[in-house]
């Protein structure tokens, strides 16, 4: 039986990771990674952090890369792996151009694909931009649906995917995320490298954790948000915290921005096992990114989202997430209440954990096990599911994923 994982950027490699290594550790499946390279450095780190070696690479990154680039070239390059070794399953995660791309090349050869964090939905094409088209796509195209919560699963069926195709998991970053945090906590030679290593963490001050990348947010969104930061770090005793992702959309803005600024370090993006000591030192993290939503509840850390939907709406509805927007008042005032009102601030530090509970990359690679070798049923579903045949439905069927 022959898998093929595909992935090519930091969240995917990180939440394939786990799933990676269950399939080196299962009897009779023969595994096999193919990185595109969409991402480099923070590619590699992770690479680096889970001992992952990969057999292909398509090293793609570009400075400034376009999303056609990037697709392009993933389809082009993967082409070839998929006509010479035939696997069985492509495996992709989430909903970047790497895991479209990668799904449509293999859907181009009748090779099966597997979507791992499948039906992450906020209904709205704009937001995020362009992963809700990526993950919509992906989903037509796959064999085997991984949702990560009964909501997500919930999506898939009413987009027209059928229940048998469908296993509810849980996050695989969750799965990597428990295994680290273990590694970082246990003191020893890894946690007193950590403490070294953010030595100069003001030892009286709160540090606020800041991730942002999202691209609907470029221009005007990152002003509003760095004009947000500024102020937060005018107030005494915090200090913001912000590894900044490469993308030159971002760091250009951040840096010209917020570089100097007493209160904030800006510093180059973390390697996984650093960003989760980090999380573990925040008072509250403030955050655009996806798998931060998931995993900053996991470790009792308020999550505020610098966004105006979430696929994650699970964090939200448990109360240890809220949605901020990009309004610097906003930010602002939710954080300083988080600061101030320790009651607040304890019913967000709850400890729900709504996306998994460590053991998803077990349950995914047991059902791929049980439905690998199968030849690809050639199944059209209907053009219109019939959910979206009535709109008053479908319009309701949209409310409840927002
Ligand atoms: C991509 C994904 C997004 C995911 C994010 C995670 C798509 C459409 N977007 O967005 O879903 O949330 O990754 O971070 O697939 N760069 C580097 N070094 C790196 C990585 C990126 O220099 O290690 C720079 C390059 O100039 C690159 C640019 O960032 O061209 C943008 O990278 P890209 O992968 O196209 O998009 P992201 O915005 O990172
Ligand atoms: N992360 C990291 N180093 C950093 C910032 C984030 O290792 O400096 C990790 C984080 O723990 C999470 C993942 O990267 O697992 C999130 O990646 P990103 O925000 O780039 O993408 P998204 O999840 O939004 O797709």
């Amino acid at each position: 039986m022959k898998i093929l994982s595909v992935f090519g950027t930091r969240p995917e490699a990180i939440k394939m990771a786990p799933v990676i290594a269950t399939l080196r550790e299962t009897p009779g499946v023969t595994s096999r990674v193919c990185v595109t390279g969409q991402h480099r450095g923070m590619l590699d780190s992770v690479l680096a952090t889970f001992a992952i070696r990969p057999d292909d690479d398509l090293a793609l990154m570009r400075p400034d890369q376009t999303l056609s680039d990037v697709f392009a070239g993933v389809m082009t390059g993967l082409d070839g792996i998929l006509a010479e070794w035939r696997p069985d399953y492509v495996l992709v995660q989430g909903d970047t151009a790497t895991s479209t791309a990668a799904g449509m090349a293999a859907f181009f050869r009748r090779i099966a694909v597997g979507h791992v964090e499948a039906g992450l939905r906020t209904g709205n094409l704009a937001s995020p931009w362009p992963e809700e088209a990526n993950r919509r796509v992906t989903a037509v195209l796959a064999e085997r649906h991984y949702a990560p919560t009964q909501r997500a699963r919930a999506a898939l069926l009413m987009e027209g995917i059928a229940a048998d195709r469908i296993l509810v998991t849980g996050n695989t970053g969750i799965d990597a995320l428990l295994r680290t945090a273990e590694a970082v906590a246990v003191p020893g030679a890894t946690r007193s490298r950590l403490e070294a290593a953010f030595g100069w963490l003001e030892a009286g001050a709160r540090t606020i954790l800041v991730t942002g990348h999202r691209r609907e947010s470029f221009g005007s969104g990152f002003e509003s948000i760095c004009e947000a930061l500024a102020r937060i770090a005018g107030r005494p005793g915090v200090q913001v915290v912000y590894p900044v992702h490469p993308n030159p959309n971002v760091r250009g803005p951040v840096h010209a921005r917020l570089g100097g600024i007493p209160g904030i370090r800006l510093i180059e993006p973390l390697d996984y096992p650093e960003f989760v000591y980090l999380m573990t030192r925040a008072s509250l993290i403030l955050t655009d990114s996806g798998g931060v939503q998931e995993e900053a509840p996991v470790l009792r850390k308020p999550v505020l989202v610098m966004r105006d939907t979430s696929e994650r709406a699970e964090a939200v509805e448990a109360g240890v997430a809220r949605l901020v927007g990009t309004d610097p008042a906003t930010i602002v005032s939710a954080v300083h209440r988080l600061l101030d009102d320790s009651a607040t601030y304890a019913a967000m530090a709850s400890g729900a954990s709504p996306f998994g509970d460590g053991h998803a990359s077990d349950r995914i690679v047991a059902d791929l096990v049980a439905h690998a070798g199968a030849p690809m049923p050639v199944r059209l579903r209907p053009l219109i599911p019939r959910e979206f045949a009535d709109p008053a439905r479908a319009a309701r069927g949209a409310q409840r994923i927002a």
